[in-house]
């Protein structure tokens, strides 16, 4: 028998302000910058996103997003026991993300009556910018299969909204606010039929100055700008590529072919890069999932956003072959395919 890791819950939660293009259009052109509805949905398919308020960080939009994760797969806080958190936009420079989290859900299991929460699992935040969750679910599932965690909670969560420049308007009509996450959890087995199949990750730090916010804090002050800067005709153009390459690369790894792919689950940047990357593996639009007209690009909480919206509205089903890509700075890059 070997253990495996399986994805037993799904959970997402969005700020409740949500702005739609026009919305957008309009605070931009009182500064005098011009954009529009039909440009943005054009150009990336995106309609609307939504802005946490500034007393909301990255940790409380996990928390909530965990709490649904935990219900769905019948899993209590006490049951955590590794806690890793995908975001580039971190409640603090220091400590991590995770850590925070993991206090936010222990406090609440108290308050609910629970004799312990989370404390004392290891809890750490992964950087990978877009690529992030795929990082954090590479990770998590080598240390379910090592047998140093049971049941992890891999989460992402971004408060992008916080490092655009809203006066940039090639950038700041692009991202959103958001976080997901999953349970994943052992399973023991013969062969290799479920939970996850194969993983891919990859990085290239040559790309690192295309998609960055190269700000910093010294002597207690910013140094550079701490806003998101993007050459979004380069970044197009290598995301098609290296989309493909981790796509082929875990069907190859665990023997599985694209027929037998139910789902597509990419990050979701932009409708037109999606369309080409399910081109290239020659997969209809009904085999991918797309939530970016809601959501925007929410950066490391992207697919675990969309993998929630498509468990909770019915398009996977368990037993169905998924299959998760993303791409970001850095530049990183990856995959990760599933049995649900
Ligand atoms: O999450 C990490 C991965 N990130 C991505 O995957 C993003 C990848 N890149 C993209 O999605 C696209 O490159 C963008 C959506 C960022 C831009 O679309 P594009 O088709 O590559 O447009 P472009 O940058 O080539 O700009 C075309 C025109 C330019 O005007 P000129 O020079 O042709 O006169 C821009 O100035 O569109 C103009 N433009 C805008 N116009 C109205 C750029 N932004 C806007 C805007 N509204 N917001």
């Amino acid at each position: 028998m070997n253990i495996y890791s399986r994805i037993t819950g799904t959970g997402s939660y969005l700020p409740p302000n949500r702005l739609t293009n026009q919305d957008l259009v309009d605070q931009l052109a009182a500064k005098g910058i011009e954009t529009s509805d039909e440009w943005i949905v054009e150009r990336t398919g995106i309609s609307a996103r939504h802005f946490a308020s500034p007393e909301v960080s990255s940790s409380d939009l996990a928390f909530e997003a965990c709490i649904r994760a935990l219900k769905s797969a019948g899993r209590a806080v006490s049951d955590v026991d590794l806690i890793i958190v995908a975001t580039s936009t971190p409640d603090m420079v220091f400590p991590s993300t995770a850590t925070i989290l993991q206090h936010k859900l222990t406090q609440a299991a108290l308050a609910e009556g629970a004799e312990h929460g989370a404390a004392g699992c290891p809890a750490f935040d992964v950087q990978a910018v877009c690529s992030g969750f795929i990082y954090a679910l590479t990770v998590a599932d080598a240390m379910v299969r090592a047998g140093s965690a049971h049941c992890a909670l891999v989460v992402g969560a971004e408060v992008f909204s916080r490092i655009l420049d809203f006066n940039d308007r090639t950038t700041c009509v692009l991202f959103g606010d958001g976080a997901g996450a999953v349970v994943l959890e052992a399973t023991r087995h013969e062969g290799h039929g479920s939970g996850i199949l194969a993983t891919d990750i990859h990085a290239d730090g040559k790309h690192r100055e295309i998609l960055c916010t190269p700000g910093t804090v010294v002597g207690g002050q910013v140094m550079g700008d701490p806003t998101l800067k993007m050459d979004g005709p380069a970044v197009f153009k290598l995301a098609v590529g290296l989309l493909d390459s981790a796509a082929r690369a875990v069907l190859e790894k665990s023997g599985v072919s694209l027929e037998e792919l139910d789902w597509l689950v990419p990050h979701q940047a932009n409708i037109r890069i999606m369309q080409s990357t399910a081109k290239k593996l020659k997969l209809g639009p009904d085999r991918v999932v797309v939530t970016v007209h809601e959501h925007g690009n929410t950066s490391a909480a992207s697919i675990p956003l969309a993998l929630d919206h498509a468990v909770h509205n019915g398009q996977i089903q368990e037993g169905q072959i998924v299959l998760l890509e993303g791409v970001g700075g850095g530049f990183t890059w990856g995959a990760v395919l599933l049995r649900m």
